[in-house]
């Protein structure tokens, strides 16, 4: 049984003062209302990081993330934010190759593989983002393009080193629009990149990688989705920067 993952992407929103009232929020109604072992993952601005971490303590069930890392490992990158330090402040995840990474900041698959390898050099668990824009999947390229994505930024990988990495289908058309993916339509992709997996790994490796769907998630969607057989959970948006609708996500996990 994989591990399921519900991790929110704030995105660059709330002041630290909002940041740790939903931090709070959620850890409260998290340990109070949630059954279940899926793991919380906060995503969350680079600032945030430490004092978020600091505020969850110990907690066994929720950590945080970054949502991006340099593919240098130190040096004149006035800006930037390095693996190395993320690693240093014992930050277990980070973001890599969101689609607003990709469209606004010119972030390709070979720029993506590097930021993989130094994130996993640094023992840190890419969140690896795929997924297509609405022209592609009316000409019906989808499934072609997120395997050309996956194929670009992870193949080189070996086996041990893709265990370590979670890969979230996040279709762009899906995000912050309101349209989700229906469960079939994220369930057929999903499935497509662990076929496409096991097609380079082998069927063992492929069961083990963790994927997790985004676009417009919320609180009565969820269940549906997370109940597909190949999708172990969310990457969460919109909806993750709300206490109450970010944990009714959580428990459809
Ligand atoms: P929304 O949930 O707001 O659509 O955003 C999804 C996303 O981009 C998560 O990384």
């Amino acid at each position: 049984m994989r591990q399921k993952i519900v991790a929110g992407n704030w995105k660059m929103n709330k002041t630290l003062e909002e940041a740790n009232i939903l931090a709070s929020e959620v850890t409260g109604m998290v340990a109070d209302e949630v059954k279940g072992d899926a793991k919380v993952i906060f995503c969350v601005p680079f600032p945030y990081l430490l004092p978020i971490k600091n505020q969850l303590g110990n907690n066994a069930r929720i950590s945080v993330g970054a949502q991006n890392c340099s593919e240098h490992e130190s040096g004149a990158y006035t800006g930037e934010v390095s693996a190395p330090m993320l690693k240093s402040m014992g930050i277990p995840y980070v973001i890599l190759g969101h689609s607003e990474r990709r469209q606004y900041f010119g972030e390709d698959g070979k720029l993506l593989a590097k930021k993989v390898d130094v994130a996993l050099k640094h023992g840190l668990s890419p969140i690896f983002c795929c997924g297509e824009p609405l022209e592609v999947r009316e000409a019906n390229g989808h499934e072609a393009l997120v395997k050309k994505q996956v194929e670009e930024s992870l193949f080189h990988l070996d086996a041990d080193a893709l265990k370590k990495v979670v890969i979230a289908y996040e279709p762009v058309w899906a995000i912050g629009t309101g349209k989700t993916a229906s469960a079939q339509q994220a369930q057929d992709m999903h499935a497509v990149i662990r076929k496409h997996l096991a097609s380079k790994y082998g069927q063992a490796v492929a069961d083990t990688i963790i994927i997790l769907y985004g676009g417009s998630v919320n609180a009565a969607n969820a269940k549906e989705l997370f109940s597909c057989p190949d999708v172990d959970g969310g990457l969460v948006g919109g909806a993750s920067l709300k206490s109450r609708d970010f944990t009714e996500v959580i428990k459809g996990a």
